[in-house]
C-alpha cells in the first residue's frame, strides 16, 4: 500500500520521515514513475495529474492546500474521497495575516506609507476598535480562527456563512437576509469564502455599494472572487477606503496592473498562510487512522457543496 507525495521535495522530506514513524506499513513515494499504480491509496498534490485514473485504488485524493478548487472535481471518481488540508499551520499564519491586514486598514497603514512616499508628515483622526466593526465572510475552519485572533482588540465581531453558525462572542448571520446585514454594518469586510460556482466574482460593485461609505476590503478567498477593476473604482471614487489584497486572477499578476500601484491597496503574493509540513504531515496520518478506523477524514469535501 502506497501513499504518493506529489509536491515540493523538502516538505516531501518532513512527511517521509513523519510516515516512517507513525504509519511504517505503508510505503512513501515521491516519485510517481517508481510506484505501482494499483498500490496507490493515497495521494496528496496541489493539482490533479492527468493520468489520475491510473491510480484504480485510490481512496483518498489529499489537498496539499487549504482550498481544493484548483482540483476538476468532477474528474475524480467519486468513491475517491477528497480532503482539505485542516492544520495548525495554516491557521495560524492566517490569524497572522487577518490580525495583520485588519490592523494595518484600522490604522490607516496605506495612507501614512503613501504619506511617507511623499514627505507627508499629517495624521489622521484616529477610529477606536470599539467603532470598527468587522465583518467576516466564510465560518469555516479559518473564518473562526480569524474572528479569534481579532477578539482581543475590542472591534465589534460579525460573520456570515451560507449556513447557520455559532461562536462567541462573534455575531453570526446566514442567508440572503444576513448577507444584507452583515454589508450594511461592516467597516472593515474580510472575505475567507471557499471559491465555488456561488462565489466566483462575489466581491464586486453591486456588493461594494451595499457597505457603509468608506468600508475597507481584506481578501484572503480566491482571485476569482474579486472584481478587480470594481475594486479600483470604489477605491478611487472614495467608497472604499482601502484593501488589503493576498489572492488575484492571474497570480501572478501582469506587470501593468492596476493594483500594483494603487495607494490604497496593499498586496501581497498570495502568502497568506502556506502549509507547513510538520503539522500537515500530523494531520494527514491522522486522517488516514481516522479512514482505517472508518471515521470521516477532516475537511473531507462535501462535492454536492463544492468545498
Ligand atoms: C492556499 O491558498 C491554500 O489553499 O492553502
Amino acid at each position: 500500500m502506497t501513499f504518493l507525495f506529489n509536491s515540493d521535495a523538502k516538505r516531501g522530506a518532513i512527511f517521509a520521515e513523519a510516515f516512517a514513524r507513525e504509519l511504517p506499513d505503508i510505503s512513501f513515494a515521491m516519485d510517481p514513475a517508481s510506484v505501482e499504480p494499483e498500490a496507490v491509496r493515497y495521494l496528496i498534490t496541489w493539482t490533479v495529474p492527468d493520468d489520475l485514473a491510473r491510480y484504480n485504488n485510490l481512496e483518498i485524493l489529499f489537498s496539499i492546500g487549504a482550498g481544493i478548487d484548483q482540483f476538476r472535481i468532477d474528474a475524480v471518481p467519486t468513491q475517491v474521497k477528497v480532503v482539505r488540508m485542516v492544520e495548525d499551520g495554516i491557521v495560524r499564519m492566517m490569524q497572522e495575516y487577518v490580525t495583520l491586514a485588519v490592523l494595518a486598514l484600522h490604522r490607516d497603514l496605506p495612507a501614512y506609507l503613501d504619506q511617507q512616499r511623499r514627505g507627508i508628515w499629517q495624521p489622521i483622526a484616529p477610529v477606536q476598535a470599539t467603532e470598527r466593526r468587522i465583518g467576516v465572510l466564510g465560518l469555516g475552519m479559518l473564518g473562526s480562527a480569524a474572528l479569534e485572533s481579532l477578539h482581543r482588540f475590542g472591534f465589534p465581531l460579525s460573520g456570515w456563512s451560507r449556513t447557520p453558525r455559532a461562536i462567541d462572542g462573534v455575531r453570526c448571520l446566514s442567508g440572503g437576509e444576513g448577507l444584507e446585514t452583515l454589508l450594511a454594518t461592516t467597516d472593515i469586510l474580510i472575505c475567507m469564502l471557499p471559491l465555488t460556482e456561488e462565489t466566483r466574482g462575489f466581491l464586486n460593485a453591486e456588493l461594494f455599494a451595499r457597505l457603509p461609505a468608506g468600508a475597507a476590503l481584506v481578501h484572503v478567498g480566491r482571485g476569482a472572487q474579486l472584481d478587480h477593476q470594481a475594486l479600483v473604482a470604489a477605491l478611487d471614487a472614495g467608497r472604499l477606503s482601502g484593501a488589503v489584497v493576498d489572492v488575484t486572477n492571474p497570480e501572478p499578476l501582469p506587470a501593468d496592473h492596476a493594483l500594483w500601484n494603487h495607494p490604497k491597496i496593499l498586496l501581497t503574493p498570495h502568502i497568506a498562510s502556506v502549509t507547513q509540513a510538520e503539522t500537515a504531515a500530523a494531520t494527514v496520518i491522522g486522517n488516514i487512522k481516522r479512514h482505517r478506523a472508518g471515521l470521516d477524514p477532516i475537511g473531507l469535501v462535501d462535492r454536492s457543496r463544492g468545498y
